[in-house]
């Protein structure tokens, strides 16, 4: 009996992810989640052909809107009541575009107007915090970037917030400068990162200043220490 019944049913097909595509109401889904979450749903692939048949200006909105894509832990803890935020994550988790983005955030804001950004050498902070596939420059449309002249280690904004680049091969150019925002990238893959940190640390007095500090995690003092000192840690 159980036998005839299965042969009366019509074969299933497996669905494809073309079929199950056409199917999918964009607009339904930007009104209801994420736009990270529609890209783990409909795959990279799809989501960028949505992009494409979408009027320029839109697909650009989307693509910088960077609170639709970050997971939680990539966005700025709320509340005033912490002034350094340690970013603790696996390589590739996006440690470095969440500094960009939040580097973004806070000079829209008006909170950034004196930035100091820190990396292992000259040549790390251009080809990662900068110019990198996740660096400041990518988080931008060509026509709102800041301008990046690099003879001066210095990117400024329209608005005239103005970010210096430091690094762990001078320590001492951190002496004397105040900033009210710091970004640190990998610092617990500096030398001497203890004489680094407490400068920076010394020169973030401006209004309410605040330091971003993404680092893969690595069992040394310095890590320990930030961890007691911190007030967030993601
Ligand atoms: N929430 C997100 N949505 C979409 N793309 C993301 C998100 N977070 C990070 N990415 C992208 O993932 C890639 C890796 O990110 P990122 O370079 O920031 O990682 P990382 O942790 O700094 O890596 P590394 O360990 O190599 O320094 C980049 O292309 C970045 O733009
Ligand atoms: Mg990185």
């Amino acid at each position: 009996m159980e036998q005839q019944t299965q042969q009366q049913m019509p074969q299933a097909t497996q669905p494809t992810q073309e079929s199950i595509l056409q199917h999918l109401d964009f607009s339904e889904m930007l009104n209801r989640m994420p736009l990270r979450r529609i890209q783990e749903i409909v795959g990279k692939d799809a989501f960028q052909e949505f992009l494409l048949s979408l009027p320029e200006q839109t697909a650009e909105e989307l693509l910088f809107d960077w609170r639709s894509w970050a997971r939680p832990q990539q966005l700025e803890p709320p509340g005033d009541n912490w002034s350094i935020w340690l970013y603790l994550a696996g390589r590739g988790s996006g440690k470095t575009r969440t500094g960009a983005e939040w580097i973004k955030e806070r000079e829209a804001k008006g909170d950034a107007r004196f930035i100091a950004l820190v990396s292992q050498s000259a040549a790390d902070a251009r080809d990662v915090m900068v110019e990198g596939e996740s660096g400041i420059l990518s988080v931008y449309s060509e026509n709102k970037r800041p301008k990046y002249e690099p003879s001066k280690r210095r990117l400024t904004w329209k608005s005239g917030a103005v970010a210096t680049i430091y690094t762990a091969e001078d320590p001492d150019q951190l002496r004397g400068p105040s900033h009210d925002t710091a970004w640190i990238d990998e610092p617990a893959a500096y030398r001497n990162v203890m004489d680094l940190w407490s400068n920076l640390m010394f020169g973030l007095r401006l209004g309410d200043s605040k330091c971003f500090a993404s680092t893969t995690p690595r069992a040394i003092p310095f890590i320990e220490h930030v961890q007691i000192v911190a007030r967030h840690i993601a």
